[in-house]
């Protein structure tokens, strides 16, 4: 009897960070973070925050499926459990991470940015990655990761030129390591003519930033033909976070009989 919902359709967009700073290992296993994401409007594939916007658009298509009545605060504290990237793939937008990710400041962004993803042959898993990062590290003390001051100035002003020149990611060389024919994909996007090439996250998609949306057009184009990745989109950002596409079908089931 009465009515419930019985399906809904959720949009999560995919992340890409444009600072990766790594800590040295906690006791629990995990790293501290700084890490700056700008949110993708692109399908969940390839490695980028996938699983994570995964466990974001469950958790919402069951909070308006349910009608839960979940404050924002307790749907993040339950995303920071499924895990690091889930608080941002639920928030979006652009935001500053810390602790081992979860720990989100938003940040005021000037401008779009267009980038190009390069999805490769093959996954990396990211708790190897990581392991990598201990291993190349190889004992030596490695600092707090902090937040680059020139690569937030560089989004707050939407400066592609000034975001080209900050962004870093910490675990690369150990995406690298495991994967090395991600160097090929990096070069063909650099020789396409991107402003700059990244590992994105712990891999292994490759990301380029472009000045444009033509030039990230033509620099697409140049991937595809490259032969160094499996497929190639483009996207542009800041986008919003996880949002609810279709409201869910009333199947109203006769009352008594
Ligand atoms: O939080 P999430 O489940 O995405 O993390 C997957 C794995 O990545 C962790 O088990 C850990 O090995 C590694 N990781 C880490 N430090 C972080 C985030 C993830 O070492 N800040």
């Amino acid at each position: 009897m009465g009515s419930g919902r019985s399906s809904i359709t959720v949009r999560v967009p995919a992340k890409v960070n444009v600072q990766l700073a790594v800590g040295a290992a906690r006791p629990d296993g995990f790293h501290d973070l700084a890490n700056v994401f700008l949110a993708k409007d692109i399908p969940v594939a390839g490695g980028m925050a996938g699983g994570s916007a995964d466990g974001a658009g469950a958790l919402l298509a069951c909070d308006a499926l349910w009608n839960t009545g979940a404050s924002r605060a307790e749907l993040l504290a339950i995303c920071a459990e499924l895990g690091s990237d889930v608080p941002f793939s639920l928030v979006g937008g652009a935001a500053l991470g810390t602790g081992r990710g979860e720990r989100l400041t938003p940040l005021r962004v000037g401008g779009g940015f267009h980038w190009v993803f390069a999805m490769a042959e093959r996954g990396l898993s990211t708790p190897a990655v990581f392991r990598e990062f201990d291993r190349l590290a190889d004992g030596r003390s490695i600092p707090e990761p902090v937040a680059s001051a020139d690569l937030l100035e560089a989004l707050a002003t939407g400066d592609a030129d000034a975001l080209a020149a900050a962004v870093s990611n910490d675990p690369q060389p150990a995406a690298l390591s495991l994967f090395p024919e991600l160097a090929r994909t990096l070069e063909a996007g650099r020789t396409a003519g991107a402003l700059t090439a990244l590992v994105s996250g712990s891999g292994p998609t490759a990301a380029f930033l472009a000045r444009d949306a033509q030039a990230a057009q033509q620099v697409a184009q140049e991937l595809r033909s490259s032969g160094t990745c499996r497929s190639v989109r483009t996207a542009a950002g800041p986008v919003p976070g996880a949002t609810t596409l279709t409201e869910a079908h009333d199947t109203d089931v006769p009352v008594g009989a």
